[in-house]
């Protein structure tokens, strides 16, 4: 299929998107907030005074999300790209494969935190696979930085694909985490191999 055909299809599918519709009647930067929100109410892991910490966050429709429940906590965003400002929701633009990165993000909150979450999502080349094990990668370096600033009741969500390194992600944590459950929200796109893993305790 040529390209421009390609994207032509794309934008007739975003509009019959019933997320998508949604997404920009109420404001939100992104349809993923929706995926947010329900996760939210299955596991109710974001209140009043929640620190939490967003992983991929542009253009910023997790942290408005996260932003509605959080009143008292602190929410840091972080992604490669410049994301446009959110109200009370402070932005690093800087890659999370920097371990530089890890010294300003334990600068900011000075202590252990509640919630970490992480939509980071690799560039799509084409290839699926290698697609997948790079979120894969990304999926376990958010995971291990986690480990570090986590409380020991802290929350870890993170995107992946079902594909080569699921397994090596469901089992490490499964290792580290007390609770490890799988989850694929409504609003993810039926079509998609993303899933949410959500990790409870360390
Ligand atoms: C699916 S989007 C996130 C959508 C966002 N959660 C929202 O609700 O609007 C994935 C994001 O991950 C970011 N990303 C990918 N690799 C990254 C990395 N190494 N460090 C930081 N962000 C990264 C991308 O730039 C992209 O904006």
């Amino acid at each position: 299929m040529k390209k421009n055909k390609i994207s032509k299809n794309w934008i007739i599918k975003q509009h019959r998107d019933p997320y998508f519709k949604k997404s920009k009647a109420q404001g939100y930067r992104s349809r993923s907030a929706f995926k947010l929100i329900e996760m939210n109410k299955k596991f109710k892991f974001l209140h009043k005074k929640t620190n939490l910490l967003d992983l991929g966050s542009f253009p910023g429709g997790w942290s408005q999300a996260a932003r509605e429940k959080i009143f008292d906590g602190k929410i840091l965003a972080i992604d490669t790209k410049l994301m446009e400002k959110i109200e009370r929701v402070e932005f690093m633009q800087g890659d999370l494969l920097d371990s530089k990165i890890e010294i300003k993000i334990f600068g900011f909150f000075q202590k252990k935190i509640d919630v970490v979450i992480s939509d980071m999502a690799a560039n799509t080349s084409g290839n699926k696979n290698l697609d997948s094990y790079k979120t894969g990668e990304l999926c376990l370096r958010a995971m291990d930085l986690a480990l570090k600033i986590l409380n020991k009741d802290g929350v870890f969500l993170s995107k992946l694909f079902m594909g080569s390194v699921f397994e090596e992600i469901n089992k490490n944590a499964k290792k580290y985490f007390k609770k490890v459950v799988k989850y694929k929200p409504l609003s993810s796109k039926k079509e998609s191999k993303e899933i949410y893993i959500y990790c409870k305790g360390i």
